[in-house]
């Protein structure tokens, strides 16, 4: 509290002073502050009331740097929600009810004060008290130097939203315009873990991931998201609107997950803004706004900015069964949308560079902390990184890597009796072994890794980085007759011949996959090529439509002797073995199926 009134005005304090000179009970002061400025149950409590008057005696008020960020918390700055509130006010979306799910400071909440003329309630949660206090006497700052605002009765409960009830608030606003405004916790629930946070619902895993999806990073979630979702399964029934603020990522799960839900919502927009201005994050986020009160025929969300929020940049959703980023380019690529015939595989996961990562100097092995190292060079292979695949053709490792295993589980103590050198310099280092926070390493044989089995052995790799926005794939040659390794953030076919390697590259950097990779990928994402995306690559129809000379052409800068491996008659063994195989999958076998992501609707 000491904190909210160090931040009102001089002015407004000899106003409180001159009001509350002769109030006595904190009963009175409420009703006295429910007539200034709609807020009921101001204090709540004597303490808080006498508190407050012990504040007011001029000799407390020193002023402060107020700029805090607990909680990992972004609070709104005014400018962006006065926007957003004049955003809605343009389009007539004019509300009767506000709800704030996490108030903070009250930024979102000041902004529908001053621009919604018809609205009769506000309903607020915040779990810090602080940020309640301070959003209470700014409201009351704001009643105060403008006495003829509509006054509508505020309910502002200073709680964890996640055991807080929003049925009541349904019922009390049934027949009201309802609109859920604000801006949600930017956090996940893996961020929240490394904090050792509990700020978490109960059901944490509530799209139901398996362990294993810790590993493709599947089973991460904001805590933002499960707040929205929270508030459509609340109000989405009732007439009104949606108005949040969202990282792209939440906004883009949200509508990849709406077939499976039975929210009544439509009209859905994303208005992209700039977060690095806004909240100096550097992150890609949007405003969400939807209507409620009907279910969308078309589960697709229209995305332009904030400042010009009629120009519609593009569409993102489902056109049938597929969940694609922009609407009007796949109109031209939905052919080439199907399934790959090969598994894409993610690179060595470890999370142990410091001591697995190594670099070659003068002939001897370095690892991350300069130490020079004796190992013996059977577990030692090449290591590729997605800085590496910048260039069409890798020939040679920046790093190396120890593999202490050849396929997951592996029983690693084979490399005390085989390997002392590694044996030594690994035990030497366990504890950034048993340091790893992922509990896909608990329970595993010692110095375990992940994206590791037989395929991780095939000598002639196409790889592209999960990282980078341009979708370009790269050929990746054995280095000293071994295999080079990936990382994780690396995907990658495996290939025993080399000629078919270099055919699957000429099909993935061919304008085909390109057009169809631009269309259902989402660039801004921090990973945007994954293997669900990479999965749905029909290479055969791109053959098809390529053919062997321009594919043969989409080669021509590397050497000639590897261009020599680049035949027609290579061209067609290829597609008939493959083409074999895949009557022989139709048929029930072979090749694995890539089945759809299926989550449970959600369920708070
Ligand atoms: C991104 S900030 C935005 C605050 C405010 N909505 C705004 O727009 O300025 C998220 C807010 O959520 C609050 N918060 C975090 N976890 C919460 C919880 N479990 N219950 C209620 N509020 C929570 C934080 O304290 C913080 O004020």
């Amino acid at each position: 509290m000491k904190k909210a009134l160090q931040n009102i005005k001089p002015s407004t304090l000899d106003s409180l002073r001159s009001s509350f000179h002769n109030i006595q009970t904190s009963k009175d002061a409420d009703d006295l502050l429910v007539h200034l400025c709609g807020i009921n149950d101001f204090f709540g409590s004597e303490h808080d009331f006498l508190f407050f008057l012990e504040l007011l005696e001029p000799c407390h008020i020193v002023s402060e740097d107020l700029e805090r960020r607990e909680f990992g918390d972004f609070q709104t700055p005014s400018i962006l929600s006065d926007l957003v509130c004049n955003i809605l006010l343009k389009e007539n979306l004019i509300p009767e009810t506000v709800v704030e799910p996490t108030f903070g400071k009250g930024s979102f909440i000041m902004s529908a004060l001053k621009a919604f003329p018809k609205l009769k309630q506000v309903y607020g949660v915040e779990i810090y008290e602080p940020y309640c206090w301070f959003t209470k006497f700014a409201i009351l700052e704001l009643f105060i130097e403008n006495p003829h605002l509509n006054k509508p009765s505020i309910f502002l409960y200073c709680k964890d939203i996640f055991g807080f009830d929003f049925s009541r608030i349904g019922k009390a606003a049934e027949k009201e315009k309802v609109l859920v405004l604000g801006n949600p916790p930017w956090v996940t629930n893996s961020e929240l873990s490394t904090l050792n946070s509990s700020n978490l619902p109960v059901k944490s895993n509530f799209k139901s991931h398996n362990g294993f999806d810790a590993i493709t990073g599947k089973g991460n979630f904001d805590i933002g998201e499960y707040i929205i979702l929270m508030m459509l399964n609340s109000f989405a029934k009732q007439s009104g609107y949606m108005a949040m603020l969202a990282k792209n990522s939440v906004i883009k799960n949200l509508i990849y997950d709406l077939p499976k839900t039975t929210y009544d919502i439509y009209d859905m927009a994303a208005l992209k803004f700039d977060a690095k201005t806004y909240f100096k994050a550097s992150v890609e986020a949007s405003l969400f706004k939807c209507r409620f009160g009907r279910n969308s025929l078309q589960y697709i969300c229209k995305a332009s900015f904030l400042n010009s929020p009629n120009l519609v940049e593009s569409e993102f959703g489902w056109i049938g069964h597929k969940f694609v980023s922009d609407v009007a380019l796949y109109q031209n690529s939905r052919d080439f949308d199907g399934t790959c015939p090969f598994i894409w595989r993610q690179g060595i996961k470890h999370d142990c560079s410091k001591i697995l990562e190594l670099k070659m100097e003068d002939g001897k092995f370095i690892n991350g902390f300069n130490e020079e190292l004796i190992l013996e060079d059977d577990l030692i292979y090449g290591l590729v990184k997605s800085s590496d695949i910048q260039s069409p053709l890798i020939t040679k490792p920046r790093k190396y890597t120890i593999l202490t295993q050849k396929k997951i589980g592996e029983d690693t103590k084979y490399i005390s009796e085989k390997f002392p050198h590694i044996y030594g310099y690994l035990s030497k280092n366990i504890q950034f072994f048993s340091e790893r926070r992922s509990s896909i390493y608990k329970g595993k044989p010692l110095f375990s890794i992940f994206g590791i089995g037989e395929y991780s052995f095939k000598p002639y790799k196409v790889a592209i980085s999960g990282l980078y926005k341009k979708p370009s794939f790269s050929l990746v040659m054995p280095f000293n007759n071994k295999p080079m390794m990936l990382d994780d953030t690396c995907y990658f076919l495996g290939f025993d011949d080399i000629s078919e390697a270099l055919i699957a590259v000429a099909i993935l950097n061919s304008s085909y996959a390109q057009d169809l990779l631009r269309a259902i990928t989402f660039t801004d994402a921090k990973r945007p090529y994954t293997k669900d995306m990479l999965m749905r690559i029909n290479f055969f129809k791109i053959a098809d439509h390529l053919g062997f000379k321009d594919a043969r052409k989409l080669l021509i800068h590397l050497p000639d002797d590897i261009l020599q491996y680049v035949t027609g008659e290579k061209w067609n063994a290829f597609f008939a073995t493959y083409r074999k195989d895949r009557e022989k999958e139709y048929q029930g076998s072979f090749f694995e199926t890539v089945p759809i992501q299926q989550h449970p609707a959600f369920t708070p």
